[in-house]
């Protein structure tokens, strides 16, 4: 746990800092606060009640986004196979033992969190469970090809802290395995990563600030194959980018994050980026910000 501190943030729930990464597991804000307002809300999960689903988490960490789905499936007597890539053990020993962790959620979650610390795996008649342990960009290949997820969480560091879980090449792998109607998730707007997957040919939506977070334009984002767009109208919670969020996706800002054997290290991904933004034609971030009056 060395390079692992805990933090407490606002709402009272608890998380970690990573010195390694030099970035918090969650914002300041509230780790519980987060996961509800920019995965699970998103989710529109009853559209799931006594129905089954694929779940796929990216960066499991404290477990935060997958114990918050376990805790709304279990109640509403969902069927979930689910998979989470994560590369340290860690993160999820510290949430076991934490009591204000285990206050949060429903025994069973608990009781799938540990067997998963264990044996890596969970069976029972609604829930299938399998966590990957290992760097995410190799382990991702060891989910069957068949099988296509209606949720994909996406939850690493910061782009610029771990471009490796945010590269074209990585996220073409997981954009293999969304399902035609199913949301990918995260809690990035960041116009590199919005325009790595618009140019899949996802349809990119906001996670718009609700009444806590407006100070902020977005929450994150969603990426979908293909629209209904009766489902798209009646989910309250992400929105189609305003004209301020296209022109972010004309900026240098949206020089992709490039790791073309899947196995390049933080800076040699930054520099290859930085280069090509120095070399691009595009207008600046500044630029943007400035005539959208933004602050950050
Ligand atoms: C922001 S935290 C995730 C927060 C998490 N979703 C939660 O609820 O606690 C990022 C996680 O990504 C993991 N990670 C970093 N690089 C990774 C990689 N290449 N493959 C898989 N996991 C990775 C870290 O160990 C960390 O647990």
């Amino acid at each position: 746990m060395s390079e692992l501190k805990e933090v407490l943030t606002k709402d009272g729930s608890i998380s970690l800092r990573s010195s390694l990464f030099q970035e918090n597991f969650h914002s300041l804000e509230g780790a519980l606060k987060e996961t509800e307002i920019k995965f699970i809300n998103p989710s529109d999960l009853k559209r799931f009640k006594d129905k089954s689903l694929n779940v796929l988490d990216i960066c499991f960490g404290l477990g935060y986004n997958s114990a918050s789905l376990f805790n709304n499936l279990i109640r509403q007597n969902s069927f979930v196979n689910w998979y989470a890539l994560e590369i340290d053990k860690k993160p999820l020993e510290y949430s076991l033992g934490n009591k204000a962790f285990q206050k949060l959620w429903h025994p069973k979650v608990l009781k799938i969190f540990k067997a998963l610390s264990q044996n890596s795996q969970y069976r029972d008649k609604s829930f299938d469970c399998d966590i990957l342990w290992g760097d995410a960009r190799e382990k991702i290949n060891n989910i069957p090809a068949n099988i296509k997820f209606d949720l994909i969480y996406l939850d690493g560091f910061s782009p610029q802290k771990c471009p490796q879980v945010w590269s074209v090449e990585f996220l073409e792998k997981v954009t293999q395995k969304l399902n035609p109607q199913g949301y990918l998730i995260t809690y990035s707007c960041s116009a590199a990563i919005r325009r790595t997957l618009k140019d899949f040919g996802l349809n990119i939506f906001n996670i718009e600030p609700d009444l806590v977070t407006q100070r902020l334009w977005s929450n994150g984002t969603i990426a979908v194959k293909k629209i209904d767009e009766k489902v798209i109208q009646s989910n309250l919670y992400f929105k189609k980018l305003s004209s301020m969020e296209e022109e972010h996706l004309l900026t240098k800002a949206s020089i992709p994050y490039r790791d073309p054997a899947l196995s390049s290290n933080t800076k040699d991904i930054i520099q290859k980026r930085v280069k090509e933004q120095l070399l691009c034609n595009l207008k600046t971030s500044k630029k943007w910000r400035d005539k959208w009056g933004m602050t950050k």
